[in-house]
């Protein structure tokens, strides 16, 4: 028997102002589809931007449903949106925010488990990997370089 240690690497930056200019960008259009978000049930806003590599961004945030499963995260409207307009482009970042009603959110927030899975399937076709920001209403940033990062042990296409 061996053990097989898996280890992760983040980068932490204090606040968005630490961010290059670009990546600030893509964090206030985050915040802007946050504040837009139809999350009348939980009443927690996530917002998602998507930088491709055609320079665009795209952008999403979660759309919930009397039938609560029914619902679907930020990160999937704005990846699947991308993926329906954009196919084939590369995405290069994700940028995340969430706002609570309930409580201050100032430690960042990553993706749900279902989220990085449907992220890391564009990672793994493009071929290159999709850096993702992420953080709460305010306060530090953290950045994941890639889904994989995220998501060790990634089941992808290469298993079937
Ligand atoms: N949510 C997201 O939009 N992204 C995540 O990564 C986690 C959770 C949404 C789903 C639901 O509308 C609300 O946040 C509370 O779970």
């Amino acid at each position: 028997m061996k053990k097989h240690h898996i280890t992760t690497t983040l980068e932490v930056f204090e606040n968005t102002s630490e961010l290059t200019g670009p990546i600030q960008d893509l964090m206030r259009k985050a915040q802007q589809a946050r504040d837009k978000a139809y999350a009348p049930y939980s009443r927690f806003n996530v917002g998602a931007a998507i930088l491709l590599d055609n320079g665009e961004i795209v952008t999403g945030n979660n759309q919930e449903n009397a039938a609560f499963p029914s619902g679907l995260c930020a990160e999937r409207v704005a990846v699947f949106y991308a993926g329906a307009q954009y196919p084939g482009i590369p995405i290069r970042a994700l940028a995340l925010t969430v706002h609570s009603e309930s409580k201050e959110i100032v430690t960042p927030v990553p993706p749900c488990g279902a989220c990085r899975q449907s992220l890391v399937e564009y990672e793994v076709t493009q071929k290159s990997p999709i850096a993702i920001y992420f953080m709460g209403a305010s306060g530090k940033v953290a950045k994941a370089a890639s889904v994989q990062d995220l998501l060790p042990l990634v089941f992808d296409n290469s298993f079937l």
